[in-house]
């Protein structure tokens, strides 16, 4: 399976930490924020990533990361003109994905768990990643009845639940042609969440909730917060050892 790292957007709400470098390349403890869902997905034996950037300081990607050689993966580089949206940064990727099905995950989310299996038993459809938090309103909503997922909502004044839609997304190659039918919404993006609910429509997304720790870190307190949890889930790991 394929990878795509969605690192678009403007970062403006990181300003002005964003002015001279990408919001993907600054520190979450001790390593840019890009090495996280680089990692999430190697972890998950995905070797073969799109990096889908914006274009501002686009190049420092390249400076830091190149070929991916050194991380010991085969990376590809792809420009979203403008914020339009991470389903439009996603729909960029289509000539990569080459009809196969893709793991997609947002540049500034932070996770702990291991993927592998959910990504291995992939067949077809869509698989995304809840996780409880207290602030369910900042996100995606997903409400769940028995075993099934109803709806998402985002970023809703009344959270149906205190799940979190996860910035980790596995797709079959109709995304594409899902992403196609996309109006812009109130915000003038194309949502990631018009998409998954289409695959409920559908009836073909699955979820699983997810037991370690989740972060964004796109805000400065959701930064800080990252920070914070990496260094803690460090140094337990450490004591351990
Ligand atoms: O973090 C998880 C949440 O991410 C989900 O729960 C929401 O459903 C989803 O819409 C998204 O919400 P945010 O409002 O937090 O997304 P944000 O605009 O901060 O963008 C997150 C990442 O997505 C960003 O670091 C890079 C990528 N992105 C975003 C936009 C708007 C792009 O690649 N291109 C874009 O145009």
């Amino acid at each position: 399976m394929k990878g795509i790292i969605l690192a678009g957007g403007t970062g403006s709400r990181l300003y002005p930490l964003t002015k001279v470098t990408n919001k993907h390349l600054l520190p979450v403890y001790d390593k840019p924020m890009i090495y996280y869902p680089l990692q999430t997905l190697t972890d998950a034996g995905i070797k073969d990533i799109m990096i889908v950037s914006g274009r501002g300081h686009a190049g420092h990607f390249l400076e830091l990361l190149g070929s991916g050689v050194d991380i010991g993966v085969h990376l590809t580089y792809e420009i979203q003109e403008k914020a339009g949206g991470i389903a439009q940064a996603l729909g960029l990727a289509e000539d990569f994905a080459d009809n196969g099905a893709v793991t997609v995950i947002l540049g500034d989310n932070i996770f702990q768990d291991n993927d592998q299996k959910a990504v291995e038993t992939f067949k077809n459809g869509a698989r995304i990643f809840l996780k409880e938090v207290p602030d369910a309103g900042r996100f995606g909503v997903a409400e769940i009845k028995g075993k099934n997922i109803i709806s998402i909502e985002e970023k809703p004044a009344a959270p149906k639940s205190n799940l979190a839609v996860t910035g980790l997304y596995i797709y079959d190659a109709r995304v594409f042609e899902i992403i196609r039918t996309l109006k812009p919404s109130g915000r003038g993006e194309l949502e990631i969440t018009d998409v998954n609910n289409e695959y409920i429509r559908l009836d073909e997304m699955d979820f699983s909730q997810l037991k370690g720790y989740w972060s964004d870190a796109g805000t400065f307190e959701s930064l800080f917060r990252a920070s914070e949890l990496v260094r803690n889930i460090r140094s337990e790991t450490q004591e351990s050892e």
